[in-house]
């Protein structure tokens, strides 16, 4: 599902598109539109190369041991995983972890339940190799003592990417109480802190409102303002390791999310629900993307977009993210922090060095991502106009 639309993407009653997690996660993800997973994923080999060369976090004398926080349906999971198994020397023991009501909405099946057969089939194709069956844990990260591994054991790496958002779903009318939002997140941290080997590093990936090197941060600071939708989670979560004792470091990178080029005319009619259903494809790949950035599915019976048609503030929230969508051409800046965290001192070290190679070395990993963006463009099928908007040739920030 993450390259484009299934065919029956359009026909489906524009709210339950809308109210479903799956279906604007994809349409976000689309490699062809959005670079963030391909930047990451070239960090995340850079990072592994380093990793292996320095001697950090991956065992020597055995397989290593993985655990992938909120692992999602598992496609991406394979993805990252195949990738870094070519610099373990032993292979990975693999566990995942979910909350239990994490299902795939096509299928029915837990997101933990997904991921261990897609890791188990990677495994059987060759791509990654398992030194003991895959392991899939639910478990709620933020609240209760749910443990994300069987009792005694340990992982060498964590990887946390795009989960702590989350943290606000189960607040209810505490959802934008700092105090309630920084316990689930202390809360989190400390379940992977309890099962995090002391040579192991957690790596964590969260977009961030960071704008300390001068690259702007357009997604989730806009959105912040309208749902609430936590843009510093890089920031509580520094904050929570350093209380515990343990070591950040940082390697911050914005990626283009393209937008669908529309007239003037179009975009007012996004701010209207009673046109949604007679939305075209472009439109309402706009309508998708808007929804997925205002970053609010925890009401199954209204998704974030009705939510603010009903407090009024629709339109003043599609046209926050119109002017800055026009301003840069088709699309908007994405920014995450890719966090390096480190429980001894020693590993720090090292992970600080690699840190700061890794953002020596962004320019080159920005056009690695633009070209493989071209690629995925050639070959998308797709048949709404953000073709049109994304062929002008997107040039990478820095
Ligand atoms: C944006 S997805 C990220 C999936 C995957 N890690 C990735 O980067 O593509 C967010 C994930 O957080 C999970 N999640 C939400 N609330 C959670 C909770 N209370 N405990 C554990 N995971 C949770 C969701 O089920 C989903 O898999």
């Amino acid at each position: 599902m993450i390259n484009g639309l299934k065919s029956s993407y359009v026909q489906g009653p524009v709210s339950a598109l809308l109210r479903d997690y799956d279906t604007c996660f994809a349409k976000f993800l689309r490699p062809s539109c959005n670079g963030q997973k391909i930047l990451q994923a070239v960090l995340m080999r850079a990072a592994f190369r380093r990793f292996a060369e320095e001697r950090v976090a991956i065992r020597q004398d055995g397989a290593s041991t993985i655990l992938d926080v909120s692992c999602g349906p598992g496609d991406f999971s394979v993805a990252w995983a195949s990738d870094i198994a070519k610099v373990l020397p032993f292979g990975m023991i693999f566990y995942c972890t979910d909350h239990a009501a994490g299902v795939s909405s096509t299928t029915g099946e837990r997101y933990t339940t997904a991921t261990v057969k897609k890791i188990r089939t990677a495994a059987q194709r060759g791509d990654l190799v398992l030194a003991e069956a895959p392991t899939g844990i639910d478990a709620d990260l933020f609240f209760g003592d749910d443990r994300l591994m069987p009792s005694g054991k340990c992982a060498d790496v964590i990887h946390w990417s795009h989960s702590g958002y989350h943290v606000r779903d189960a607040l209810g009318l505490d959802k934008d109480q700092s105090l309630a939002i920084e316990t689930g997140m202390n809360t989190a941290i400390g379940k992977m802190w309890s099962v995090l080997d002391r040579q192991g590093l957690i790596l964590s990936i969260h977009q961030t409102r960071d704008v300390s090197d001068g690259v702007p941060s357009q997604m989730m600071p806009i959105s912040r303002r309208y749902s609430g939708v936590l843009d510093d989670v890089p920031e509580l979560i520094e904050r929570q390791i350093a209380r515990l004792g343990g070591y950040v470091a940082s390697v911050n990178f914005a990626t283009p999310l393209f937008f669908a080029k529309l007239h003037q005319a179009d975009w007012e009619r996004l701010k209207r629900p009673a046109e949604w259903p007679r939305l075209g494809p472009a439109e309402l790949r706009n309508l998708l993307l808007l929804n997925f950035c205002a970053y609010d599915f925890s009401d199954p019976d209204r998704a974030a977009l009705e939510k603010l048609a009903k407090t009024g503030k629709l339109a003043s929230f599609i046209d926050a993210f119109k002017a800055v969508v026009t301003q840069n051409d088709g699309h908007l800046l994405v920014k995450c922090a890719f966090q390096l965290i480190a429980k001894s001192q020693d590993v720090a070290m090292k992970l600080k060095m690699i840190a700061g190679q890794l953002r020596q070395d962004l320019p080159t990993f920005l056009r690695q991502m633009a070209n493989q963006m071209d690629i995925e463009r050639d070959g998308d099928q797709a048949s709404d106009r953000v073709g049109a908007a994304s062929r002008s040739a997107y040039r990478p920030v820095r």
